[in-house]
């Protein structure tokens, strides 16, 4: 039940319909008898700081923030994590003691899905995508002591310019390529292939995937950030080629896990947040 001491959280983004987040963490919250709930809001981009400073104002403890105010709510932000200073987006806002405190926790979110089924530490990374999520990709596995990261990019300007930044945050050597033959070659003795493309996402489902079976090798992990559908045209090619696929869901998942966190002190088992997405997947 909803009262006056119950605390708000939230998500705000344009469009907000669809997101799975407000089914995960009142789950989570039920289960755990948290008297919290999560909002989805609307919010266009030309409104982004009134949002802020409404949120503020209703004593909102945090807020998840999507597509498209990732990256320009950090103008609004009093203090930055390292991550998301370093990847220049956030995914997190916490309001405590008058301030707007701003996280990043896709990355750690992918990294506690891969953890699931290999260590990060001196594996051969290729990120496909050179966006927002493919930069939260490329940082953290950085930090995680990735032995080597290749950038495939289909704009390989936009691939060399993460790799600028790359080379001047952590001094970490990345080789980009494109989204051709070259990604062929890579793969044969890469770890671990995460595919921050949006292709293959719902309805473009039977899209050609960036990989075919024919390139990957039985040991090779593959993630894809798209989790609907859950199993996508390059996760379909990663079973036939006896490699292991890993859905976006599992990244999706465990962010969520982490920013409740960060709002509420407490770490919600998976279970709850996967209950909480029963019936829509
Ligand atoms: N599972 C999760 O929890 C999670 C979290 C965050 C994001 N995501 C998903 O990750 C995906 C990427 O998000 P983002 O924020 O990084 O998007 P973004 O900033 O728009 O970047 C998209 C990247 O994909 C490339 N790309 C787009 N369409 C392509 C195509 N048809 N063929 C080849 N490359 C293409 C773009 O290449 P160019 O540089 O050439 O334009 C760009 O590098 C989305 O599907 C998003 O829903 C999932």
């Amino acid at each position: 039940m909803i009262t006056g001491k119950t605390s708000l959280v939230g998500v705000i983004g344009d469009p907000v319909k669809h997101s799975l987040s407000p089914l995960m963490h009142n789950a989570a919250f039920f289960e755990l008898g948290l008297d919290y709930v999560y909002i989805p809001f609307r919010v266009a981009k030309q409104d982004l700081k009134t949002a802020i400073n409404g949120a503020q104002s209703l004593n909102l403890k945090g807020l998840n923030v999507t597509i498209p105010h990732k990256i320009r709510i950090i103008k609004y932000i009093d203090e930055l994590d390292r991550l998301s200073e370093l990847i220049g987006a956030v995914n997190t806002l916490k309001f405590e003691n008058n301030l707007i405190k701003g996280y990043n926790t896709d990355g750690t979110g992918l990294i506690r899905a891969l953890e699931e089924f290999t260590q990060i530490k001196d594996k051969k990374i290729i990120i496909t995508g050179a966006g927002g999520a493919a930069r939260a990709a490329a940082y953290q596995t950085l930090i995680e002591k990735a032995g080597s990261l290749v950038i495939a990019n289909r704009t390989l300007d936009n691939a060399i310019s993460l790799q600028e930044d790359i080379i001047n945050d952590l001094g970490s050597d990345v080789k980009v390529i494109g989204l051709d033959s070259k990604l062929q070659n890579e793969l044969k003795d890469a770890d671990i292939l995460i595919d921050t493309t949006p292709i293959g996402m719902y309805p473009n489902i039977n899209e050609k995937p960036v990989v075919s079976a024919e390139d990957m090798h039985s040991d090779l992990i593959v993630f894809d950030m798209v989790y609907n559908p859950l199993k996508t045209s390059l996760l379909k090619e990663a079973e036939n080629a006896g490699a292991k696929p890993v859905s976006g869901i599992k990244m999706l998942i465990y962010q969520g896990i982490e920013s409740f966190q960060i709002w509420t002190g407490i770490r919600p088992t998976y279970k709850s947040f996967e209950n909480g997405l029963k019936g829509v997947l």
